[in-house]
């Protein structure tokens, strides 16, 4: 059950679906033709220690009766490469700062190969980014771009704690909201957009996941209950923490607002990585259908 101004740590409420997306990374990092590597991953679930996550990982097999061994690794693979490329294409391009919203464990500032003088700012909720920092500390880490964190809720002034930080809005910047969407109540999520920009100078880059044709926990939870004998996901329960309320459609008002949009479902990017999906049995593969990775080019100032 979420509550305005709900707080969490990395195990429990929206913060424990930071460790899972981690724990998938970390799965798909092992699987023979990964899309991704991320080193970092396994790091958070063994510091973590939350007893689900950290035995999935432990016996990443004991998913393999789902519809296909690998779905749920190769889903966050393709997720995770399409916003690598993404920051990557934007960077090389000249774009110096990234904003990751809602960062959760992502390993980004660690793992890409940002050209000198790129900053990356990291904007999650402070229990969240202390025990980020405390585990890449503890292994010694040292990130490959100028790296700062901002502890601060997205469903409050974000943009002045961005700035504090260092942000520029004269400067393009690149910003991401991978799996943050559903978990910001409509006017935080219409904010979002408003926010992103009116920070945005010509040129500017976002990317976004999403389900375009709207979110419906009762379809995830219906899915979970019928495909998956063990719960990738343990004891969360997603339904308690999406909303659902009315919100703006990103597509149309990123268009409405100067920006130039593109999206393509998780199929499409598969086949595009050369990796395609293997059959699925019929939900599965409308979920994958319906899912939506967004990228948009700000036109105007
Ligand atoms: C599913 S995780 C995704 C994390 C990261 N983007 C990734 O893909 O690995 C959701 C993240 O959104 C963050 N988040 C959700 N609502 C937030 C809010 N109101 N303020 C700050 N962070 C938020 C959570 O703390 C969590 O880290």
């Amino acid at each position: 059950m979420r509550t305005d101004g709900d707080t969490w740590d990395i195990v429990s409420s929206v913060g424990l679906t930071a460790l899972g997306v981690a724990t998938f990374r970390a799965i798909e990092s092992l699987r023979p033709n990964a899309l991704i590597q991320d080193p970092y991953a396994p790091w958070f679930v063994e510091s973590a220690g939350e007893p689900h996550f950290t035995a999935l990982l432990a016996s990443p097999s004991s998913l393999d009766d789902l519809p296909f061994s690998g779905f749920m690794g190769m889903g966050m693979g393709i997720r995770t490469k399409f916003f690598d490329d993404f920051f990557l294409t934007a960077a090389r391009s000249g774009v110096a700062q990234s904003t990751i919203l809602a960062s959760g464990l992502d390993a980004r500032a660690y793992r890409l190969d940002w050209p000198t003088g790129t900053t990356v700012f990291e904007v999650d909720q402070p229990k969240v980014l202390e025990f980020k920092e405390r585990v890449l500390t503890e292994h010694g880490a040292e990130p490959k771009a100028d790296r700062r964190t901002v502890a601060v809720d997205l469903r409050d002034d974000w943009p002045t704690a961005l700035k504090a930080a260092g942000f520029e809005p004269s400067t393009s910047s690149a910003w991401s909201a991978e799996g943050l969407l559903a978990y910001l109540p409509g006017p935080a999520h219409d904010a979002l957009f408003e926010r992103i920009d009116k920070l945005s100078s010509s040129g500017s880059r976002l990317a976004l996941n999403y389900f375009p044709s709207g979110m419906d926990a009762q379809r995830f939870a219906d899915i979970r209950a019928k495909y998956f004998s063990k719960d990738p996901f343990g004891d969360i329960d997603m339904a308690a923490l999406f909303y659902e309320d009315e919100r703006a459609d990103p597509m149309q008002w990123l268009t409405a607002h100067d920006w130039s949009v593109e999206c393509l479902n998780s199929i499409e990017l598969a086949n595009m990585y050369g990796e395609p999906i293997p059959d699925l049995p019929p939900e599965l593969a409308d979920l994958a259908e319906q899912s939506g990775y967004l990228t948009a080019i700000k036109t105007a100032n």
